[in-house]
């Protein structure tokens, strides 16, 4: 008799990384707050994949050094165990009520445990070994710039319409769930006073089990909302958006398919005024969804260290120039060309090149994917400062083609101390001296970090 096939089992498979949910609680004592926020422990355990206890490596998020913990392996992870936290027996005087009902649910936020000079020092501590790792360690490191809770202009959220309601919310800490959040302190007051229209509004134009993505900013003069979804919008969600924006909740609604990728420009749904930006006096109408600085006090320290570490610049050339953040003010002091990837961004910022009194510095700009194509080294020789703010991953390629070309003023902005330092390391490499360090902590609550660094080659000025 031929062997009966196995049917396949209905339950979703575990991830190999996971640990299964019944893994037995491990008493720890935490030693340090690593780089995402988590406390980090070690103990000689037994896991349920393996064989024989050994030295293991826990995170345990929403922990302080010297707590101790009850805590159950969830994953592993960077070459460690990433931890539930279930239960905290000696909470540190370090600790404070964290300001949000949402914290530990939210995945927005991931230390609103900790003391404000608590939460500083580790920001700080974190950056100086990143900086440590480049080289960089003597390089003279500034006092933190903090940015206030209420601060944050931009927010990416999700939304599930069910059967019953709306969730709309971030995701939940390492899972797809989203947290229904009805407040949210890092974010703006008008932000924060749109959720609970926007709500409404996507209850009724959502049909049950849709999914939805949205980026909202906060302008000058109200708010820009773009929303990703593989709905379309029908007659009758037009409508509702068009109530929407003329009650005075929002200043532009724009919509757009997952498939359609960022580089294509969404359909603007409605438009009760243009949304407004000013850099440098110039009003400025950004894409939907585009970049702009987190905060706006963030941005202004941005600005002031790169005018301080570009000092005596003559011809300058902006790379990852967004809308224009930097572009503009730099442009009201003498010329520069600015060069960008993303289309719609880079077509805003010359639309408010022309909007510049007649006899302004010369603003040049062009549209380069600077990742694979990086100005090369006789293409820099025209610049004497260069200002580089990339995304995320850095901007290594085009880095390295810098130190060849050896701009003598470079200024570093990045979101990432990590691929800074990276890229910092090929500067120091081809004679550059880091005059200082900057950190910017527009992330409020959160292990991300932005910082402006300082590069002169040549003479200490
Ligand atoms: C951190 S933002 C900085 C933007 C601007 N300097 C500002 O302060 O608002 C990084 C910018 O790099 C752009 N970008 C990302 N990848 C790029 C690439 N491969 N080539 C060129 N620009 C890119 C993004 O569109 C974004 O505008």
């Amino acid at each position: 008799m031929p062997a009966r096939r196995r049917r396949p089992s209905k339950a979703t498979p575990r991830a190999p990384d996971r640990l299964p949910r019944n893994s037995a609680p491990v008493p720890l004592t935490i030693e340090h707050v690593g780089g995402r926020g988590d406390g980090v422990a070690t103990a000689k355990v037994q896991l349920a994949d393996q064989w024989a206890p050994r030295d293991e490596l826990f995170f345990v998020p929403f922990t302080l050094a010297g707590e101790q913990v009850l805590a159950r392996p969830r994953q592993r992870r960077g070459g460690g165990v990433a931890t539930d936290l279930l239960e905290l027996s000696a909470p540190t005087i370090g600790r404070q009520t964290p300001p949000c009902a949402h914290f530990m649910a939210c995945g927005g936020c991931q230390t609103q445990h900790m003391a404000p000079a608590l939460y500083r020092a580790w920001k700080s501590t974190q950056l100086a070994q990143h900086l440590a790792r480049a080289d960089l360690a003597a390089a003279p490191l500034r006092p933190l710039v903090t940015v206030a809770p209420g601060g944050r202009r931009r927010l990416v959220m999700h939304a599930r319409r069910l059967a019953a309601g709306l969730v709309l919310g971030f995701h939940e800490h390492g899972a797809a769930r989203i947290v229904d959040v009805t407040a949210c302190p890092v974010a703006t007051d008008r932000l924060q006073a749109t959720l609970v229209p926007l709500r409404r509004f996507l209850f009724d134009i959502l049909p049950s089990g849709t999914s939805a993505r949205l980026w909202l900013t906060d302008c000058d003069n109200g708010v820009d909302l773009l929303i990703e979804c593989a709905q379309t919008l029908d007659r009758a969600g037009r409508e509702a958006a068009a109530e929407l924006a003329t009650g005075g909740t929002l200043l532009r609604l724009s919509w757009r398919h997952p498939e359609d990728g960022p580089n294509l420009a969404a359909e603007t749904v409605i438009e009760t005024r243009a949304p407004v930006v000013t850099f440098a006096g110039i009003p400025q109408t950004p894409p939907p969804g585009g970049f702009l600085q987190a905060t706006q006090e963030g941005q202004a320290a941005i600005i002031a260290a790169v005018f301080e570490a570009l000092a005596g610049r003559t011809n300058t050339l902006d790379l990852f120039a967004g809308c224009g953040t930097l572009t503009l003010p730099l442009a009201a002091e003498g010329p520069v060309h600015a060069v960008e990837g993303d289309g719609p961004a880079l077509a805003a910022l010359s639309r408010a090149a022309r909007r510049r009194a007649p006899g302004a510095a010369a603003l040049t700009t062009a549209c380069r994917d600077l990742q694979t194509d990086p100005l090369t080294a006789s293409e820099l020789a025209a610049y004497d400062s260069v200002v580089v703010d990339p995304p995320r991953a850095g901007a290594r390629a085009q880095t390295a083609e810098i130190a060849a070309a050896g701009p003598p003023r470079v200024a570093l902005v990045s979101c990432n101390p990590a691929t800074f330092a990276r890229d910092a390391r090929l500067l120091l490499a081809t004679g550059y001296r880091c005059a200082w360090v900057q950190p910017i902590d527009q992330f409020l609550w959160s292990p991300h970090l932005e910082l402006v660094a300082a590069f002169h080659l040549g003479a200490p000025r």
